[in-house]
């Protein structure tokens, strides 16, 4: 049997403690699936005093997480600290610079440095590995870069936020506001004390970056990525919706059109009999379209101790198999830049809800720009009258492009009688 592969982990919170509870728990089978024996040597966080719920007298404690790279006797980093800049990218470079492969769940380091950090690991010849990075336990990572790597990947779409997928689905079977459902999540420990990452799209925009980059063999590229939160969902949008057939999710989407690459973050409406419709609570989906595959998809727990440890001891077994792949599937001084476009340029249904003052003629004024925008509606839902007060008009529209329905919805959000910007949401299909 080979020597042991020894590790230095860096973060003892939700996903480090994960990590060493699943090491000890499944040391044995880890042994025969990797030929190797993982050993942990060192870890570090900030407060040594903290309690953990586990014992770590056995491993050497380092103040300074970037001394763990200096330590000889370690081969792997596993960096469970998180942002994208500071220690954590410190500790990755040193690492990598170090010849030390390095195993990271650091999405945001990966969304923002993820190119210069694959150049250096292929410099050094050395893995960095970052599937507990998109949707935590599923391995998602994988599957783009091995799995499905003989195809054209032509889209990929995904619920990529457990923590929004939440929020939209307990909204729906409680028909609370927004506030109130994020206020429950935030006690049940769902959601951060601040949730701006989470419900303002940048948690899934990270990830959807890295799985651009894997799809399209491009640059991890944060400023052509258009992210919509879902802050301004509101209870009466979510009934519309289910109404209407539909289910209103946070939709990470990258996809091919012509020569360009879109992608966004956006809420978006899906069919509720549609696979991304059934993906409720806190799960997660990716769905990749490839030219020879057709459709395949991944769905499963996205965060939470267990789901992320899986991920990252995942990634160490490869690592201790010798199994070393391109961090984005091709080498990195291959990886251009994107040639990204907006999603204006994109073609689909839309849901639109304007609340307007119930008066006569509103309507005929909404539909004369709709007309001049070449908009044309499929239905419209308006419940009740009360003049003189603020009522709801719902509509979803035929095919059309998705300059033209944001200019017409712009030119809506001015008119008198309208209150407010209209929720604009594009309807993707199966
Ligand atoms: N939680 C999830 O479900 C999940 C899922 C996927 C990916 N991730 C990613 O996994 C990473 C870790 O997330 P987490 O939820 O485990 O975070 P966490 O619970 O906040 O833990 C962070 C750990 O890093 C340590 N730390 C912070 N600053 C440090 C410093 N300057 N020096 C040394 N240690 C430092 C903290 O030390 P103390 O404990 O002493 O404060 C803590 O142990 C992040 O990149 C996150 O995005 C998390």
């Amino acid at each position: 049997m080979s020597s042991p592969m020894r590790i230095g982990i860096a973060g003892l919170g939700t996903v480090g403690i994960g990590v060493v509870k699943l090491i000890r728990k499944h040391a044995r089978d880890l042994e025969r699936r990797s030929g190797r024996k993982v050993e942990i040597v060192a870890v570090s966080a900030r407060n040594r005093k903290k309690v953990r719920g586990i014992v770590l007298s056995g491993y050497e404690w380092v103040k300074d997480p970037l001394d763990l790279v200096n330590n000889p006797d370690i081969d792997v980093i596993v960096e469970l600290i998180g942002g994208s800049e500071g220690v954590a990218r410190d500790l990755v470079t040193a690492a990598l610079m170090a010849g030390k492969h390095v195993v990271t769940a650091n999405k945001a380091l990966l969304a923002h440095h993820g190119h210069e950090l694959a150049l250096l690991a292929d410099k050094q010849k050395v893995s960095l590995c970052f599937e507990a990075a998109v949707a935590g336990g599923i391995p998602a990572i994988k599957a783009l870069r091995e799995g499905f790597a003989a195809n054209d990947i032509q889209a990929v779409r995904g619920i990529l936020n457990g923590t929004c997928n939440y929020i939209l689905t307990n909204m729906r079977e409680s028909g609370r506001d927004f506030r109130d459902v994020l206020k429950e999540a935030q006690a049940k420990g769902y959601a951060e004390a601040n949730p701006a990452f989470d419900v303002d799209g940048i948690d899934a925009a990270h990830k959807l970056a890295l799985l651009t980059a894997l799809a399209f063999g491009i640059k991890p590229d944060m400023d052509s990525l258009e992210t919509t939160g879902i802050r301004h969902i509101t209870a009466s949008d979510i009934a519309h919706a289910t109404e209407l057939g539909y289910r209103i999710k946070l939709l990470g989407l990258c996809r091919r059109e012509g020569t360009r690459l879109i992608q966004s973050v956006e809420p978006c409406l899906v069919p509720e009999q549609s696979a991304l419709g059934g993906v409720e609570g806190v799960l997660n989906a990716v769905q990749v379209r490839g030219d020879f595959v057709g459709q395949g998809w991944l769905v499963g727990r996205g965060a939470g101790e267990g789901p992320t440890a899986s991920a990252v001891v995942a990634d160490l077994i490869d690592i201790a198999r010798g199994h070393r792949v391109p961090v984005f599937g091709i080498p990195a001084r291959q990886m251009k830049v994107g040639n990204f476009a907006s999603t204006d340029i994109l073609e689909g249904h839309f849901y639109m809800h304007v609340v307007v003052r119930d008066q006569p003629g509103v309507l005929a004024q909404i539909a004369a720009i709709l007309r001049d925008h070449k908009v044309s509606v499929e239905a419209v839902l308006q419940r009740g009258r009360d003049p003189g007060k603020p009522v709801s008009i719902v509509m979803t529209t035929h095919k059309v492009k998705q300059a033209d329905m944001r200019r017409a919805a712009s030119k809506i959000s001015g008119l008198s009688l309208v209150k407010g910007k209209p929720c604009l949401m594009r309807i993707e299909q199966d």
